[in-house]
């Protein structure tokens, strides 16, 4: 047995340019789209990761032919296939509940199970299947599996409990394919939603509303394959500033949509960098010892995201005073801060609050990634700690980031992934 791990040497500014990837949670819902599309999609910009492998199989498996070469992904529905997705595939991802809406909408009946992703507390899918009752879909468990059959999907008004992304993308899939018209009232309004609406209409869909609180689906258009480019990734674009701002430097981004992370840019801007936009290219640059922000919360778009929260942490250890950041998305997503510890920072977490007191300096050690933007943030705390950071666990980075330590690399940060045989580690863990 091998296994990767991430060696950083932190503790010097990262300086220089990269171009932000395609976005994973806007790839994702446009490949199960792709599912309700007579002819050919050509999605570009589709970047090479776990989750974009595992939802390649389960297209094939649902009759699809999906090719991929370099970040242009092929889909063409063949006409037949399965309409289950076995236990494996949806424990692979959360993204896997993506292809309920569509399953639905092309072949009215699929089987599945509860999806896998990142443990971030109870993440259930009860509103994913109350949304689909709605709209005429009868469920029943069978063995442990969930078994959905419609004779028809039929157009309603549905309103939300909270704006979740993952039941608004269901829903608008599983609408277009359905007689008479949705409404979809408190849906989310991240841009993903908008990228897989203007997807979808470009398709043939009919769908207006897509960004705002209430969406209005027509159903029953035939809908064409097309050529689309993913959006790009908000994510990853705070990922890489916020590397910037914790070990100083000056980051560009080429292709990064401001208006996307306002939120973040703007707390990044609080704690003291500067950040500036010209040309297409975003650039912040941080010299002086950062500040504390005293109060972050959690929220859907367009407030902060839940998924910079553990990024923005790493940032605020060594900012000068204390930040709150309060998490009100999920239950548990405070799992990385264990590893934040292990490098010297001060935080406590009491429920949903973590209490970040900054301290002057963080410190390499050996630490494991939790989830998926846990595992950034330690990379993150990793190029701003003075020595060594051995980083494992990167099957949680490789669901959603393209050429992690390539991209840091070309910022000048000192990173190698390596690999190791289990009789390696140990020795070294042994200091042997
Ligand atoms: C999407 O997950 C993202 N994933 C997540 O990205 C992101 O953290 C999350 O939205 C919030 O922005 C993808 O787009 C693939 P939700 P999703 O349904 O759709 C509760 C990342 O790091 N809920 O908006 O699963 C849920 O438990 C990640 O890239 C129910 O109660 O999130 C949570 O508290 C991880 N019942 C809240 O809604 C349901 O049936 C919001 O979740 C569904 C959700």
């Amino acid at each position: 047995m091998t296994e990767d791990i991430l060696r950083i040497r932190g503790g010097k500014p990262l300086c220089g340019e990269i171009t932000v990837q395609g976005a994973k949670n806007s790839a994702l819902p446009l490949m199960a789209a792709a599912l309700l599309c007579d002819g050919e999609t050509v999605l570009h910009r589709v970047p090479q990761l776990s989750d974009v492998y595992a939802a390649s199989r389960i297209l094939n498996r649902l009759g699809c032919r999906c090719r991929a070469e370099g970040n242009t992904v092929t889909i063409r529905y063949s006409g037949s296939g399965s309409y289950e997705i076995p236990d494996a595939d949806m424990r692979a991802m959360r993204s896997s509940i993506m292809f309920l809406g569509p399953i639905l909408g092309r072949m009215r009946r699929c089987t599945l199970s509860m999806p896998g992703g990142c443990e971030l507390g109870p993440r259930p899918i009860d509103l994913h299947l109350a949304a689909m009752r709605q709209m005429g879909v009868k469920i029943r468990e069978e063995e442990g599996r969930i078994v959905c059959t419609a004779e028809k999907l039929r157009g309603t008004g549905i309103r939300l409990k909270l704006p979740s992304v993952g039941v608004t993308e269901n829903v608008i899939m599983a609408a277009v394919c359905a007689e008479g018209e949705t409404v979809l009232i408190n849906a989310a309004r991240e841009p993903e939603i908008v990228d897989l609406a203007r997807f979808l209409n470009q398709c043939g869909a009919k769908i207006t509303g897509a960004g705002e609180s209430t969406v209005v689906i027509s159903g029953g258009s035939p809908l064409t394959g097309t050529e689309y480019a993913v959006m790009p990734d908000r994510i990853a674009a705070v990922t890489y500033l916020c590397a910037g701002a914790a070990a100083g430097g000056s980051v560009s981004l080429h292709g990064a949509v401001p208006a996307h992370i306002e939120s973040c840019t703007q707390v990044l801007e609080a704690a003291g960098c500067s950040i500036t936009e010209q040309g297409g290219v975003l650039t912040l640059k941080r010299t002086d010892r950062l500040k504390a922000v005293p109060y972050i919360e959690t929220m859907p778009y367009p407030e902060f995201p839940t998924d910079a929260q553990a990024l923005i942490s790493a940032v605020l250890c060594t900012a000068k005073g204390r930040s709150i950041i309060e998490e009100t998305i999920f239950d548990s997503r405070f799992r990385h801060v264990g590893a934040l510890l292990e490098m010297g920072a001060d935080i406590r977490v009491s429920g949903k609050k973590a209490e970040i007191n900054g301290v002057p300096g963080l410190h390499g050690a050996a630490v494991a990634a939790t989830d998926l933007r846990g595992g950034a943030a330690m990379a993150v705390a990793a190029f701003a700690a003075e020595g060594e950071t051995d980083l494992r666990a990167l099957h949680h980075l490789d669901r959603g980031y393209e050429h992690f330590a390539e991209t840091f690399h070309s910022l000048g940060g000192d990173v190698r992934r390596c690999r190791f045989s289990a009789k390696e580690r140990e020795n070294q863990s042994l200091g042997a």
